[in-house]
C-alpha cells in the first residue's frame, strides 16, 4: 500500500517498538531461570493449542539478529523487558547473575547500534513462588519488586536511559485477578482489588528504587481505552462508568493525582492507603500510554453479547462489554478506531492538565496474517495520523512503540495472533520482514530527512 507521507513529528520524537520477555524469549528455565506464574499457567493447558512459551521466537539466543531488524528499521529505541523470574528466580533471595548478563548483553548490542533500550520490569511474569504465595494480593510482593527493580537498575542505569516500571496493571487485575483467563487464573471479581493496590505500589516504591540505584527517565505502560456506552439505561450508564473507572481511572489516577477515583475505592484498599499514594504519586518523567481498541459498555448483558476478546463475562458483574462495530477489525475482532487514539490522549490531557508527564505511546499494533500486511500498513498510518492531530490539539507525546516488533506469543491465544513488523516462522524461528516493516522503516527515514536529525 502507497499511503501519503505523514506529517512532521516534533524533532526528536523518538521512534520505536517494543516486545516482552514471557512473549519471546523462550529459553524458560535456561542459564537458572525460574518459572513464572505463566510458565506454570501455560503448564496447565492454559494457552491455546496447549502451546507454550519455552522456545517464544528464541529471542534469548536470538536477540542479535532481532537487534539487526531494529537497526534496519531505524528504531530509535527498544521497548522489551526484564524476566523479573530469570533475574531473582525465587521471587526473593538470590541474584542469578547469569541472568542479568543475557540483559546485559542486550542492552551492550542495542547501544552499539545506537538504539535506545528501554526494559519494562514486569510484564506479567511474576516469579512462580510468589505467585504461588498469593502474587500480587500480597503487600510483600510490592517489596520484593522495588528490590528486583534495585537489582536490575544497579547492573543496567550506568546504559539505560528510560525505564517502565510495570506493563498494564489493570489487564493483569482484571484478566489475572478478577476473572481467570489470564495467570495467575484467580477468579475473585472485586475481592481481586487488593492486588490493584499493590501492583500500585509496587510501582511507586520501584521508582524511589530506580531513583536511588541512579536510573532516570522514568515511567510505567498503562493501557487506555475511550469508553462507549452502549445503551440509553441508568443500567448502561452505571456499568460503562465503572467500567471506565475499573480500567482507565483505577490506576491513573493514584499514580498522577494521589487519589482514588472514588473514595469508595480507597476504603476498599488493604494497608495504610494514605501514605501509600504519597509513594504511588511519586513525579514520573513521563507517561506510558497503550492503546488497541474502544471499549462499547453498558448493563451486564445475558445473551453472549460480552465481547471482552472473546472472554465470556461472570454474570455478578454490573457491566456487560459488546461488540463495537467498526469497519475494519483485525484478525483478533479488535475494532479499528484510529481515532480513538486522538480521543483518549486529549481525554488524559483534560482530566490530568499540568499533573499529565510527557507521553510516550508505549504500544500499539494489530493483529494480521500474512507477510504482504498491508491491512497493518492501513492501521500504523491511521494511528499515526490520529497521533499527530493529538499533538496538533496540544497533547506533549514524545514517542510511539508498535507492538510488536516481531510475531510473539500473544498470551493464551499462544502463537495464533501475530502482531509483528517481522513473521517468525514458529518451526524454523526464522525472521521474515512484512510489508509494514519496509513502510515503518520508510515513514521513520522521512521524518528523519524532514526534521533534518
Ligand atoms: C497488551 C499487552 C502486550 C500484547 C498486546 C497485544 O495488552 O501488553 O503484551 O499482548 O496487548
Amino acid at each position: 500500500m502507497t499511503t501519503s507521507p505523514l506529517p512532521a513529528f516534533p524533532p526528536g520524537f523518538l521512534w520505536g517498538a517494543s516486545a516482552s520477555a514471557f512473549q519471546t524469549e523462550g529459553a524458560a528455565d535456561a542459564e537458572g531461570k525460574g518459572p513464572s506464574g505463566w510458565d506454570a499457567f501455560a503448564a496447565q493447558g492454559r494457552i491455546k493449542d496447549g502451546a507454550d512459551a519455552s522456545r517464544g521466537t528464541g529471542f534469548h539466543e536470538r536477540y542479535r539478529e532481532d537487534v539487526a531488524l531494529l537497526a534496519g528499521l531505524g528504531a530509535d529505541a527498544f521497548r522489551f523487558s526484564v524476566s523479573w523470574p530469570r533475574v531473582i528466580p525465587g521471587g526473593s533471595g538470590p541474584v542469578n547473575s547469569r541472568g542479568l548478563d543475557f540483559y546485559d548483553r542486550l542492552v551492550d548490542e542495542l547501544c552499539a547500534h545506537g538504539i535506545t533500550p528501554a526494559p519494562t520490569l514486569y510484564h506479567w511474569d511474576t516469579p512462580l513462588p510468589l505467585d504461588e504465595a498469593g502474587g500480587w494480593l500480597r503487600r510483600e510482593t510490592a517489596q520484593r519488586f522495588a528490590e528486583y527493580a534495585a537489582v536490575v537498575a544497579d547492573r543496567l542505569a550506568d546504559r539505560v536511559p528510560m525505564w517502565i516500571t510495570i506493563n498494564e496493571p489493570a489487564e493483569v487485575i482484571l484478566l489475572g485477578y478478577a476473572l481467570g483467563e489470564h495467570a495467575p487464573g484467580k477468579q475473585l471479581l472485586f475481592d481481586a482489588l487488593p492486588a490493584a493496590h499493590h501492583q500500585l505500589l509496587a510501582h511507586g516504591l520501584a521508582v524511589q528504587a530506580l531513583r536511588a540505584a541512579g536510573a532516570d527517565n522514568i515511567g510505567l505502560a498503562v493501557s487506555h481505552s475511550p469508553v462507549r456506552t452502549a445503551g440509553t439505561s441508568d443500567e448502561d450508564r452505571f456499568g460503562a462508568e465503572l467500567y471506565d473507572t475499573l480500567t482507565n481511572w483505577m490506576f491513573a489516577d493514584p499514580i498522577l493525582t494521589g487519589a482514588y477515583p472514588d473514595e469508595d475505592f480507597a476504603t476498599l484498599m488493604p494497608g495504610p492507603v494514605a501514605e501509600d499514594l504519597a509513594v504511588i504519586s511519586a513525579p514520573l518523567d513521563w507517561y506510558g500510554v497503550n492503546y488497541y481498541q474502544p471499549m462499547l459498555v453498558g448493563a451486564p448483558a445475558t445473551d453472549a453479547l460480552d465481547d471482552f476478546a472473546g472472554i465470556a463475562m461472570p454474570a455478578e458483574l454490573p457491566f456487560g462489554i459488546r461488540r463495537l462495530e467498526s469497519e475494519q477489525r483485525t484478525a483478533f475482532d479488535w475494532a479499528v478506531v484510529p481515532d480513538g487514539l486522538r480521543e483518549l490522549l486529549v481525554g488524559l490531557r483534560d482530566r490530568f492538565g499540568d499533573r499529565l508527564p510527557p507521553i510516550h505511546i508505549t504500544e500499539n499494533g494489530c493483529s494480521y496474517d500474512g507477510i504482504d500486511d498491508q491491512r497493518r500498513i492501513a492501521f500504523l498510518d491511521g494511528h499515526l495520523r490520529a497521533l499527530h492531530r493529538a499533538i496538533d490539539a496540544g497533547v506533549d507525546v514524545r514517542g510511539y512503540f508498535t507492538w510488536s516488533l516481531t510475531d510473539n506469543i500473544e498470551w493464551v491465544e499462544g502463537a495464533s495472533q501475530r502482531f509483528g513488523l517481522v513473521h517468525i516462522d514458529y518451526d524454523t524461528l526464522e525472521r521474515t520482514p512484512k510489508a509494514s516493516y519496509a513502510w515503518y522503516r520508510d515513514a521513520i527515514a522521512a521524518q528523519r530527512a524532514g526534521s533534518g536529525n
